[in-house]
């Protein structure tokens, strides 16, 4: 059985490069040197926990997948065999991914999930606290079935969404004692990369902290961009996370865009004041950037061709989805064979 990974997005817009440096760089490795199959999710549904306009999620469910195509997801049906694949999917075209929630929901308790930190956070930064919907509340519980619906081995994903894995495990094993062994128990596996933070060097990098660097970027926004990030005071170019976080983090920017080791860098940089680097940062992420774009270019201008590739793959996860729901019901006896007859 080869490898299976889950992972996803909510498509609030296009990508950057802290989901790079993050995530997407990991992606690629399961995809192409573990030859895993990859599921990765667009979770449309959960653009709706702290937002109720609705207006741009098609098109930002787009943008997500030019953005995939373009750092090299090569999804199903596109994929040789040997390679591995990646199925990626919309969430709420999966009609089996309500329906496990919906069970999921029955089983896991108000307190279990009011302890999530990561909700309480993001309910927090978006000034939700005397009002936060229900499916906020419940988010959690959503992504357990997003995982488990496709038995996955491994989910790797940011620090931040380490409880829902965990709350995952949980909802798995809570299942499994209920009603028979169901669920496989997936690993958590966090990114190794520090942290990469925005251009003012104290925030993580987000779309919505106005602080991103974007995949999609043209070279004269990244030039502009650079040009503006925050520096440390003083004037030499180390690594230091502690005393030059705003440099350190320029360097991690380096790093991720020429594959050089950190001590290399140092070495490049020594004697050299802050605005070598900015030029060459700047250099190094356009042409790190550029192929990226080139393949963003080519796939926007066949809008038609991401559409079949999107609905190829949640035809995918609808077929794998219903045989663990499939499952799911029989174990629970909610199959009915005497009202519905089926074995
Ligand atoms: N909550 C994740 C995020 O904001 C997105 C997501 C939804 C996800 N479903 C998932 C991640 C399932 C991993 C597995 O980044």
């Amino acid at each position: 059985m080869p490898t299976r990974i889950l992972t996803g997005d909510r498509p609030t817009g296009p990508l950057h490069l802290g989901h790079y440096a993050g995530s997407l760089s990991e992606r690629l490795r399961y995809q192409n040197e573990v030859r895993a199959e990859c599921y990765f999710i667009i979770a449309d549904y959960q653009v709706m926990t702290d937002r109720e306009d609705t207006s741009e999620v098609e098109k930002n469910i787009f943008e997500v997948m030019l953005d995939y195509l373009a750092v090299g997801i090569v999804p199903y049906p596109f994929q040789e065999p040997s390679k591995g694949t990646s199925v990626v999917f919309i969430q709420s075209r999966v009609p089996q991914l309500a329906e496990l929630f919906m069970f999921f929901s029955m089983i896991t308790t108000m307190a279990k999930v009011g302890r999530n930190p990561t909700v309480k956070e993001e309910v927090r930064a978006a000034g939700l606290e005397s009002r936060m919907s229900l499916g906020m509340f419940s988010y959690p519980v959503s992504q357990a079935a997003d995982i488990l619906l496709f038995q996955p081995d491994y989910v790797p994903v940011g620090e931040d969404q380490v409880p829902h894995i965990e709350m995952t495990r949980g909802v798995a094993r809570t299942f499994n004692n209920l009603y028979g062994e169901t669920f496989k128990l997936p690993e958590v596996v966090i990114s190794n990369v520090p942290r990469l933070l925005g251009l003012d060097a104290s925030q993580k990098m987000s779309k919505s902290r106005g602080n991103a660097i974007y995949l999609s970027d043209d070279a004269d926004t990244v030039r502009a961009k650079i040009k503006t990030a925050v520096t440390d005071s003083g004037r030499e170019v180390v690594f230091d996370l502690v005393n030059k976080p705003a440099i350190s983090n320029l360097l991690v920017m380096y790093q991720l865009a020429t594959g050089t080791d950190m001590a290399d860098i140092e070495h490049e940089f020594a004697g050299k004041g802050y605005g070598h680097l900015k030029a060459r940062l700047t250099e190094a992420l356009n042409s790190f950037l550029s192929p990226i774009r080139m393949r963003r270019r080519t796939y926007a201008g066949d809008k038609l061709m991401v559409a079949q590739l999107l609905k190829a793959g949640t035809e995918r996860a609808i077929v794998e989805g219903e045989k663990t729901m499939q499952r799911v019901r029989e174990a629970m006896k909610y199959n009915y064979p005497h009202i519905f007859d089926n074995r």
